[in-house]
C-alpha cells in the first residue's frame, strides 16, 4: 500500500509538470483512492494477434460471447482484460498516441450516505479514450461538478453512458456500495448511428449505418475521437467523396483493412434494418 500511494503521489507530481495541473485547492475534491487502481490491465496489444471474435459476425453470436456485469449489460471492460477483444490504438497505418501509462489512478466521489459514493475508474477509460475526448470537451482536472440529473439528461458521464457504454440504469457499477438484484437487464449491443443527414442524389438507398460494436471490438474509441470524428451523433460531415479518397470511414474502408465502397458493397452500410440489437 506504501508503495501504491509514493507511485501515485510520483504520478500526481509528474501530471502537474506536463500538464501544468494546478495544485488542489481545498474544498470539494474527488479522493484517490490507491486500493482501487489497477496497475493489471493489458497494454495495447500487437497488431498481429488478433482474438476469434473478430470473426464473428453475427450479433446475437456477439452477445453470447462478451461477458455481463452484474446488471446483465455487456461488460466491456472485462472482455478487455481477459483478452476477449483487443482493440487498436489507431486506425491502419497511424501510430497510436504515446502510452497512457501512468494515469492510473482510480477516484471515488464521496456523498453523504456512503451507499452512494461513485467509483469512477480514471485508470479504465484511457485503456480506450484519449484525453481529449474528456479533457476539457467534458470534464475540468479538478472540482468537475457533476450530477445525476445531468447524466440523466447525456452530460458529464452521460455524454458516453447511455449512448455507447453501459447507462445510468446500472446504478451498481458507479455506486459499488448499491445492492441491485443480478441479471435484471438484457444484454444489448447499443450505440448504433443511423446517417440521415444528405439527401440521397436520385440514389434509392437506404441512411448508412454505423455500429459501435463492430468497430469498438476492433479498435479503441481514441482511434477514431475526436481525431475522424467528434463523439456527437450528427456531428461530421460524411460523403462517399471523402469515403473513396480514404478519408471518414474511407481511412479503414478500402477493400484492404475492411470491406471498400465501390458497386457490390453499397447495401452493407445503406442497409435497411440496424445492424444492433436495441438499446434498453
Ligand atoms: C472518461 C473521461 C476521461 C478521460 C478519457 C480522461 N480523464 Fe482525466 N479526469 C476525468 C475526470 C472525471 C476527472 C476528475 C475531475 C474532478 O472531478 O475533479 C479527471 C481528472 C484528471 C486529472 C486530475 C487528477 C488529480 O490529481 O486530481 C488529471 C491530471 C487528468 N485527469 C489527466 C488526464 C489525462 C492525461 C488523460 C489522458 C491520458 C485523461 N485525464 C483522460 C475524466 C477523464
Ligand atoms: C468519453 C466517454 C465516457 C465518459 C465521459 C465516461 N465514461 Fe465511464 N466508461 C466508458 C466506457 C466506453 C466504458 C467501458 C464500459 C462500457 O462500454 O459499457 C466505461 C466504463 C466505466 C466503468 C466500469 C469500470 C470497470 O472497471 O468495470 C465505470 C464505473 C465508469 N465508466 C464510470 C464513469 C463515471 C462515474 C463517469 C463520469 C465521471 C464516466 N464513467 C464517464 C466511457 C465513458
Ligand atoms: C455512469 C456512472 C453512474 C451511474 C450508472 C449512476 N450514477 Fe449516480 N452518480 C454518478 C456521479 C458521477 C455522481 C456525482 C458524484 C459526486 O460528485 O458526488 C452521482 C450522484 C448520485 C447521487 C447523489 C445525488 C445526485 O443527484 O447527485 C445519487 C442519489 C445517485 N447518484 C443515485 C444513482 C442511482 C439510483 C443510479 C441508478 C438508477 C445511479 N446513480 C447511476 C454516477 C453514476
Ligand atoms: C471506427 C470508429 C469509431 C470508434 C472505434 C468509436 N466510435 Fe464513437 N462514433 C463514431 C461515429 C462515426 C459516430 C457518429 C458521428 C456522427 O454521427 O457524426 C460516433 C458517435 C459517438 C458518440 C455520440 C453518440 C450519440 O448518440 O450522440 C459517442 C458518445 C461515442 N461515439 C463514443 C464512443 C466510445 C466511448 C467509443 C469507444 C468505446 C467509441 N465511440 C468508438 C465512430 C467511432
Ligand atoms: C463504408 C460504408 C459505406 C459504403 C460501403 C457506402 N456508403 Fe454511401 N455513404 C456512407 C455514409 C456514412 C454516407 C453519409 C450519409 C449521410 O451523412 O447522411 C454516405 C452517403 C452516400 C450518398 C449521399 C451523397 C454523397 O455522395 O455523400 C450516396 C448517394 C451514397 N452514399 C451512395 C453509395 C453507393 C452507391 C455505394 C456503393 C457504391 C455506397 N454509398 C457505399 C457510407 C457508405
Ligand atoms: C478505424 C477503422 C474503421 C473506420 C474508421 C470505420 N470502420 Fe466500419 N469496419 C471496420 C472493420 C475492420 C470492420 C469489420 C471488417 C469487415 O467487415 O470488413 C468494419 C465493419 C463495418 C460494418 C459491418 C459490420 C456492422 O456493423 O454491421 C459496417 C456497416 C461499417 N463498418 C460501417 C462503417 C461506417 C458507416 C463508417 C464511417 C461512419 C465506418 N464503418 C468507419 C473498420 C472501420
Amino acid at each position: 500500500m506504501a508503495i501504491a500511494v509514493a507511485v501515485l503521489a510520483c504520478n500526481r507530481r509528474a501530471l502537474n509538470v506536463f500538464l501544468d495541473v494546478p495544485e488542489p485547492e481545498s474544498g470539494p475534491e474527488a479522493t484517490l483512492d490507491p486500493a482501487l487502481a489497477d496497475a493489471s490491465l493489458p497494454q495495447a496489444v500487437a497488431d498481429t494477434l488478433r482474438p476469434d471474435i473478430e470473426s464473428v459476425a453475427d450479433p446475437d453470436s456477439v452477445i453470447a460471447i462478451l461477458p455481463k456485469d452484474n446488471a446483465g449489460n455487456i461488460d466491456w471492460v472485462t472482455a478487455l482484460r481477459a483478452g476477449v477483444i483487443r482493440p487498436r490504438a489507431a486506425p491502419p497505418g497511424q501510430e497510436p498516441k504515446p502510452s497512457t501509462e501512468g494515469f492510473g489512478f482510480d477516484f471515488v466521489y464521496q456523498a453523504e450516505t456512503a451507499t452512494f459514493d461513485t467509483y469512477f475508474p480514471h485508470s479504465t477509460h484511457v485503456e480506450w479514450l484519449g484525453c481529449e475526448s474528456c479533457h476539457p470537451a467534458i470534464f475540468p482536472y479538478r472540482n468537475a461538478a457533476i450530477t445525476m440529473q445531468a447524466i440523466n439528461g447525456g452530460e458529464a458521464c452521460g455524454e458516453c453512458h447511455g449512448p455507447v457504454a453501459f447507462s445510468a440504469a446500472t446504478c451498481e457499477r458507479c455506486h459499488r456500495n448499491m445492492e441491485l438484484p443480478a441479471g435484471r437487464m438484457s444484454p444489448a449491443l447499443i450505440g448504433d448511428i443511423v446517417f440521415e443527414r444528405s439527401a440521397n442524389m436520385g440514389f434509392d438507398l437506404p441512411p448508412a449505418r454505423f455500429s459501435h460494436w463492430s468497430h469498438r471490438i476492433r479498435y479503441q474509441c481514441k482511434a477514431c475521437h475526436p481525431s475522424s470524428f467528434e463523439m456527437e451523433s450528427g456531428a461530421n460531415v460524411v460523403t462517399m467523396a471523402m469515403i473513396s479518397e480514404g478519408e471518414s470511414c474511407g481511412a479503414c474502408h478500402n477493400g484492404t483493412d475492411a470491406f471498400s465502397s465501390g458497386f457490390g458493397e453499397c447495401n452493407r452500410c445503406h442497409a435497411p434494418e440496424p445492424t444492433a440489437s436495441p438499446g434498453e
